[in-house]
């Protein structure tokens, strides 16, 4: 088990990404249904955001649901879009007492429940003063969508005239993204052994280190945090430079 002596808590990421994945398997492993390990999942997200909190992290992001995830099963579908309704009714005065700004990121419009947006829309006022961390949950998101939205807006400014297509640089297309004053992710972790993206923080994961660990997302925890973050720490970042 890691401690959070194993982490210099001077050089910390200014922001980890995480894809929480192996809920499903989780369940399967001890004979349960796949939703059982979504519940399960709960318990490990409020674990990983109190390692956060200890660590003294600004910006974290989870991955909850993505643009690609209503091509499961509907009564699947069914229970993430109210488990996730349900965990912001149980857990926004916590996070609101611990003093995370919760943020959504993702597209709010139609499939997505209006009861299931009004609960993020509430939670995102109830928290919107704090600093101490930032919470972004990535639901109905996917990477491709998030640019193709800044893409879109870009193109109203250009034919409003309010930018000329000459000015379209890395810099517009960052202002545009669904948190345009977020850092950049420094640090992508995805659990349950599976080494890919999905379509996530395509843009802002540009140069994050990624860490794998084969835990599945039920069994994760600070330590795993504090893991993660350590392996950071030992990485020898460049940029492009020698
Ligand atoms: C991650 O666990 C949760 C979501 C994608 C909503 P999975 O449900 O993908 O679990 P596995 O990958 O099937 O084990
Ligand atoms: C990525 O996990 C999405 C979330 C964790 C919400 P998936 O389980 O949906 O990804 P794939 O299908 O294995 O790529
Ligand atoms: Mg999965």
């Amino acid at each position: 088990m890691t401690s959070l002596d194993a982490v210099d808590r001077s050089r910390l990421p200014a922001h980890v990404g995480v894809i929480m994945d192996g809920n499903g398997r989780w369940a399967g492993q001890r004979g349960l249904p796949r939703n059982a390990g979504h519940e399960q999942g709960e318990t490990a997200l409020f674990d990983t955001v109190e390692g956060a909190l200890a660590l003294g992290l600004r910006w974290l992001t989870v991955y909850a649901f993505s643009t690609e995830n209503w091509k499961r099963p509907p009564t699947e579908v069914a229970f993430l879009l109210n488990f996730n309704r349900d965990l912001l009714l149980r857990r926004a005065g916590e996070l609101d007492e611990r003093e995370v700004r919760v943020r959504f990121i993702g597209r709010r419009g139609r499939p997505v429940p209006r009861r299931l947006v009004r609960m993020i829309e509430s939670t995102e006022a109830r928290t919107a003063r704090h600093r101490r961390l930032t919470l972004q949950v990535a639901f109905n998101y996917g990477g491709r969508t998030e640019l193709v939205d800044a893409a879109r807006a870009v193109a109203h400014d250009v034919a409003d005239g309010a930018l000329r297509p000459d000015r379209v640089d890395a810099r517009a297309i960052q202002a545009r993204l669904y948190t345009p004053g977020a850092p950049d992710v420094d640090l992508l972790v995805r659990t349950s052994g599976e080494q890919r993206l999905s379509n996530f923080l395509l843009w802002e994961a540009a140069y994050a280190e990624l860490v794998f660990t084969d835990v599945l997302w039920p069994d994760f925890g600070r330590e795993h945090l504090y893991a993660a973050v350590a392996e950071f720490q030992r990485r020898s970042r460049r940029f492009g430079t020698v």
